[in-house]
């Protein structure tokens, strides 16, 4: 099977490469990625022999045709995908999220290639703190942020094209991701180098929003179960029962660096902050078969600490800039 991964140098993407090149012999992969802030090509280092890696644009129409047109699936990682990001410059979104998923959809329907979207459960908007509520396949679409509401719109593009014009497609819409080889401008990365650094962690608010955090493993092992047993045109809500606040994750990271419980600060919270999100991911279990291998949040979260540990040279190069960033907005 021929594969083109767009975004692979990015976190999911990469560690998706990883996975299918550990797990799947048989399957070419090729990888479009533009390389923006986001991406780094060491991230694929490991697997740069078995993977052709493509610098390029999702936007870019005839270098997306010629790739599509040479593979048997493509799976949609590529997006610009920080919220915080997106606050102080939804125009790069806009172009990526939106225009780049419809330029991929009409290579696929011209070329009869099947697609998978890689999409987030933020799509849903925000669900109350205290109530058993999950989102589910059936949620209304009610973004709160540039990011997510660019990410609906390219869901919604899926949607049309397959009801439309009759392209062979499957959604997942996947809840807060860890793991190794994320950007350190999300929340646990930043943490986690800040106390490698012997920073305080920097909460937004009172720290009391949910997350319904998943291994990035066990992200990409539901994205292949999907695509191997998936009903075309259907869509698949990815979670594994993570549900924690931001206070607890940052209290599980200082016991983790045997620092004391307090030993953290609030900062100023993000505009338009979703209070909650929670999954329920009955139909890709039930459906699919599908189970989580990362179930104990605590020893993923050690391991991914011992990832940041051992990974400086991946990271520091962007750690000054990006408190930098966070440091003139407060945060
Ligand atoms: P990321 O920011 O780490 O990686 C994005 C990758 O896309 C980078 O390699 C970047 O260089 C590339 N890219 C950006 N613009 C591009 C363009 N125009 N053309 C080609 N490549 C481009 O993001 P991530 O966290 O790995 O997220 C990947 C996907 O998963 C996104 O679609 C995101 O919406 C979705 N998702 C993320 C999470 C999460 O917790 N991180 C959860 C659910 C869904
Ligand atoms: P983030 O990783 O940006 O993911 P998302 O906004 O897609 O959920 O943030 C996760 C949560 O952590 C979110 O509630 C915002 C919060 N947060 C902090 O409290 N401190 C931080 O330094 C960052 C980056 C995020």
């Amino acid at each position: 099977m021929r594969l083109l991964v767009t975004g692979g140098a990015g976190f999911i993407g990469s560690n998706f490469v990883h996975q299918t090149v550990r797990d799947r012999p048989d399957v070419q992969v090729t990888v479009l990625d533009a390389l923006t802030y986001a991406g780094d090509r060491t991230s694929l280092a490991p697997v740069a022999d078995k993977v052709t890696l493509v610098e390029g644009s999702v936007t870019d129409a005839p270098l997306v045709d010629e790739l599509v047109a040479a593979s048997d699936l493509v799976v949609h990682f590529a997006a610009e995908s920080h919220n915080d990001n997106s606050l102080n410059d939804p125009s790069p979104f806009v172009q990526t999220n939106l225009v780049g998923t419809f330029t991929l959809l009409e290579a696929v329907r011209k070329h009869g290639v099947r697609y998978h979207h890689i999409s987030t459960d933020e799509v849903y908007g925000d669900l109350p703190l205290d109530t058993p509520e999950r989102f589910t396949a059936e949620t209304p679409y009610n973004p709160s942020s540039p990011y997510s509401s660019t990410k609906a719109g390219s869901d919604l593009l899926v949607r049309a094209w397959a009801r439309s014009f009759g392209i062979e497609a499957t959604i997942s819409n996947c809840s807060n991701n860890y793991g190794p080889y994320q950007h350190i401008e999300k929340f646990i990365p930043r943490q986690v180098t800040n106390l490698i650094d012997g920073i305080r962690p920097r909460l937004y608010g009172a720290g009391l929003n949910v997350r319904d955090w998943i291994h990035v493993e066990d992200h990409n092992s539901a994205v292949w179960a999907i695509i191997d047993k998936g009903r075309s045109g259907e869509t698949y809500l990815i979670g594994a029962d993570g549900e924690k606040n931001n206070l607890e994750v940052v209290r599980t990271l200082l016991e983790i660096f045997g620092r004391d419980a307090e030993d953290f600060d609030h900062v100023a919270d993000r505009p338009g902050h979703d209070l909650r999100y929670a999954i329920d991911a009955t139909k890709l279990r039930e459906e699919l078969g599908w189970t989580p291998l990362y179930t104990d949040f605590r020893s993923g979260l050690e391991a991914t600490v011992d990832w940041y540990r051992a990974n400086e040279d991946w990271w520091r190069p962007a750690k000054a800039a990006t408190e930098a960033k966070y440091a003139a907005a407060g945060q």
